[in-house]
């Protein structure tokens, strides 16, 4: 048997996304058990079966082939052949997962899958009954937690980020609700095994909980770190832990009537800004057709998203100042429509990261300002390293984008002139160790092909 690390908790604790990334830097297989109580779900929904009708639920499991695969370190559920890792995030898929994990029947059929991968590997496995039922002998237990408000805050800020239009109240009740079914089920209900060690992340930031965690199984299984020599240089951590993003899996195509009525849109604005300004776009040969590129651009002013969006066929998203998303009401509306999302600047904010390969994977693009803030002389400042980070992680094309305009300030009538670079492509980007060195030197040839446009 491999080391097994049972982590339990209620929903939204952040469980998944700590242990994947726990497990990517302990080299161990990552199971999400959530993920085949879903599948169970998706697979009922699917045929016409109410998640509760525990007798029609019961008759159909014969039917169900589930099968966990593992394709570049990330899980797969794959039903009756079908790869259905992607349709089960949905809240209905959510609440149907709850109603089924309630059915006895549902839970052992489910029960041998699980104890299987976890004979043969060393593996964190995320679920509600662990190690209290699946893994009662695993080496590690622990149990994650947070307080309902702030596992509510998390999900209600991730839906909103989605478009998603459900308020902080509804995310709530709907946390309770699944709280209250998981724990008072009669079979397996979630409870903290005896002897698991609790963390609360209330107030951790999701890189906190993963160094506990780690500290926790390092600690259980006796592999401790080296305690730094006297005198020895602490080393840096790193700002932002990848481990455990995949790549972005580009050629995801957008629904088509949208995309119709978002170009028509787009023409309007064009001809607007044809009026307003002395307009000009250059390169545009250079702009890929399809989405899930990166822009990267200097940045002279507020509108400068826009003119970036009218020369791109597919809807761009942006990574904006959080500062911004404090404003008016209406503002913030309004840029969150055009696809902005918040980052807090120079704190290496992971769910803005996260956010970015989301909207990446969705299809669209990203378009960021790396100089982080506006240039008030025209002059393309020494860009951060976040943006090669993403690019070298999200192995996406990025194209370079200089902002030229006609004077210090943008002023009606005047000349300003878009310019799109050569992508630099992600077989350039294909970083082997994404070190403080590589990305400094991707960053100066992103930056330098800015430059280059930038006259
Ligand atoms: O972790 P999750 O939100 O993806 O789980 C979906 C549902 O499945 C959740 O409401 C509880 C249930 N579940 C369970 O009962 N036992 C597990 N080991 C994992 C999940």
């Amino acid at each position: 048997m491999g080391i097994n690390v049972a982590l339990d908790g209620p929903s939204g604790a952040g469980k998944s996304t700590i242990a994947k990334k726990a497990a990517a830097a302990l080299r161990f297989v990552y199971v999400d058990t959530g993920a085949l109580y879903r599948s169970i779900a998706y697979y009922m929904i699917s045929q016409g079966i109410a998640a509760d009708d525990s007798e029609k639920v019961i008759g159909a499991l014969p039917g169900i082939d589930v099968r966990l695969e593992y394709r570049e370190g990330s899980q797969h559920v794959v039903v009756n052949g079908e790869d259905v890792s992607d349709k089960i995030r949905t809240p209905e898929i959510s609440m149907g997962a709850s109603k089924v994990s309630a059915i006895p029947e549902v839970r052992t059929f489910l029960f041998d899958l699980q104890r299987d991968i976890a004979a043969k590997n060393d593996i964190i496995m995320d679920g509600r009954d662990i190690g209290t039922v699946v893994l009662p002998k695993a080496q590690v237990k622990i149990f994650l937690t947070a307080s309902a408000e702030e596992r509510a805050n998390r999900r209600f800020r991730e839906l909103q980020e989605k478009g998603d239009p459900s308020t902080y109240e509804e995310v709530l009740a709907d946390i309770n609700q699944r709280d209250y079914n998981d724990t008072h089920r009669e079979t397996a209900p979630l409870k903290k095994a005896e002897d698991a060690v609790e963390v609360d992340s209330t107030s951790l930031t999701l890189d906190e909980a993963v160094e506990r965690v780690i500290a926790v199984i390092k600690e259980k299984t006796g592999t401790k770190g080296e305690p730094p020599a006297a005198g020895a240089k602490k080393e840096r951590k790193p700002l932002l832990d990848f481990s455990g993003i995949e790549p972005v899996k580009r050629g995801k195509k957008l629904n088509p009537v949208r995309m119709f009525f978002y170009n028509i849109l787009r023409y309007l604005v064009i001809g607007g800004f044809k009026i307003a300004y002395n307009l000009k776009f250059e390169g545009k040969e250079n702009v890929p057709k399809d989405g899930s590129n990166i822009f990267a651009s200097n940045h002279r002013g507020y509108v400068d998203p826009v003119f970036i969006s009218l020369a791109c066929r597919v809807p761009n998203t942006f990574m904006a100042k959080e500062e911004l998303f404090h404003g008016k009401k209406f503002f913030v509306w309004i840029i969150k429509k055009f696809g902005a999302f918040p980052v807090e600047r120079g704190k290496g904010d992971m769910q803005a990261i996260n956010t970015s390969f989301e909207k990446l994977n969705s299809g669209r693009n990203l378009v960021i300002f790396p100089e982080g803030t506006r240039s008030k002389d025209g002059k393309v400042g020494r860009g951060k390293t976040g943006v090669a980070l993403i690019a070298a992680v999200a192995q996406c094309p990025v194209i370079p984008v200089g902002i030229n305009y006609e004077g210090e300030k943008l002023k009606f009538r005047k000349k300003v002139v878009i310019r799109f670079g050569k992508p630099i492509s992600p077989e350039q980007l294909r970083i082997t160790t994404p070190g403080p060195k590589e990305l400094k030197l991707l960053r100066t040839t992103i930056m330098d092909s800015i430059v280059e446009l930038v006259h």
